[in-house]
């Protein structure tokens, strides 16, 4: 039986796309967040997106309503209690992902599928906050803009069961995604081979090659990325880029190319943490 309904817990820049994309893919979701505030940007962020659809003539009128229909908001999980599916796209942090892992392993059937968004974290460590339920906890990372990005990255713990593994690759299909398999090492493959790069273009400014503009140009114009290093980092946040390599560098024998960039933490000590904070590398006109 397909999927009929998620809770996605965490309503942020991912959850928030995870959800409008399984609403604009005929899968209700409900929003989960203890913030009204993050609520209500989520809300705000849907209502545009699907706006902009219509008037693109992407999606008809009718569509636009049903695809908002499909979503709802609430700031306990017991509001979705009822759901077949759970992703947690919570903040990146070992000890709030497991606490979330323990509350949804008692709210949601013994047969809902649990799945992290996390971008770096062990899913085989996560899992180990639900030790009942570790056969049922799987990787599911999405890309910014989730609405946008084709990729999700598939990621099994070691007590990942095939009907779990089937069922995610199933749904990520259904959201108009296409699944890719990686093992569970920290970063898995995509934070992996994306930070190293990002954290050395903080070297390369912080060496002097090249100002941030200039650095992030010739990474576009030279090697085709849709935006430079350091644009990038500012967009998908600087503590995440910072907290991700330091997952990494913990969780791969301590490696000193993992440490993240000097330049890297103190603009994140600063409070400077890109396009959500108004400032980060470059300054943004609004936060
Ligand atoms: N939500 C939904 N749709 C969005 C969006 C958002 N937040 N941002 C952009 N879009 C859509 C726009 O609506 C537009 O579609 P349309 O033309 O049909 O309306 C389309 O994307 C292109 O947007 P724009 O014209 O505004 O801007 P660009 O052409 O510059 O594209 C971009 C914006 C898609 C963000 C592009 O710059 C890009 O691909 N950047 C790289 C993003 C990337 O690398 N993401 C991965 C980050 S790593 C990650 O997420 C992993 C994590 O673990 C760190």
């Amino acid at each position: 039986m397909p999927v009929q309904k998620i809770a996605v817990v965490g309503g942020g820049t991912m959850g928030s796309g995870i959800a409008l994309t399984a609403a604009t893919h005929s899968i209700k979701a409900v929003v989960i967040d203890i913030s009204e505030d993050q609520l209500s940007d989520a809300k705000t962020y849907h209502e545009k997106q699907v706006a902009r659809a219509i008037s693109k003539g992407r999606m008809t009128e009718e569509e636009g309503v049903v695809a908002l229909s499909n979503l709802s908001y609430g700031t306990s999980m017991q509001d979705a209690e009822d759901a077949d599916w759970a992703v947690e796209a919570a903040t990146e942090n070992i000890e709030v992902k497991k606490e979330i892992f323990k509350q949804m392993f008692d709210v949601f059937s013994k047969n809902t599928i649990l799945a992290t968004n996390t971008s770096s974290i062990s899913i085989t460590e996560l899992a180990s906050a639900i030790p009942e339920a570790a056969n049922r906890v799987i990787g599911m990372h999405f890309f910014n803009p989730v609405p946008v990005m084709k990729l999700v990255e598939v990621i099994r713990g070691r007590e990942t069961s095939e009907e779990t593994t089937s069922a995610t690759l199933v749904l990520s299909e259904a959201m108009g995604k296409i699944p890719v398999p990686a093992d569970d090492f920290a970063g898995f493959v995509s934070n992996r081979v994306l930070m190293p790069m990002i954290n050395e273009a903080f070297h390369a400014w912080e060496d002097g090659v090249a100002k941030p503009e200039d650095i992030d140009s010739i990474m576009k114009l030279g090697c085709a990325f849709p935006m430079g290093p350091l644009r990038l980092a500012d967009y998908i946040g600087l503590d995440v880029c910072r907290d991700i390599m330091m997952v990494m560098y913990n969780g791969l024998d301590e490696n000193p190319k993992y440490l993240p960039n000097k330049k890297l933490v103190e603009l994140v000590e600063q409070g400077n943490l890109g396009d959500k904070s108004g400032r980060g590398v470059y300054t943004y006109d609004e936060a």
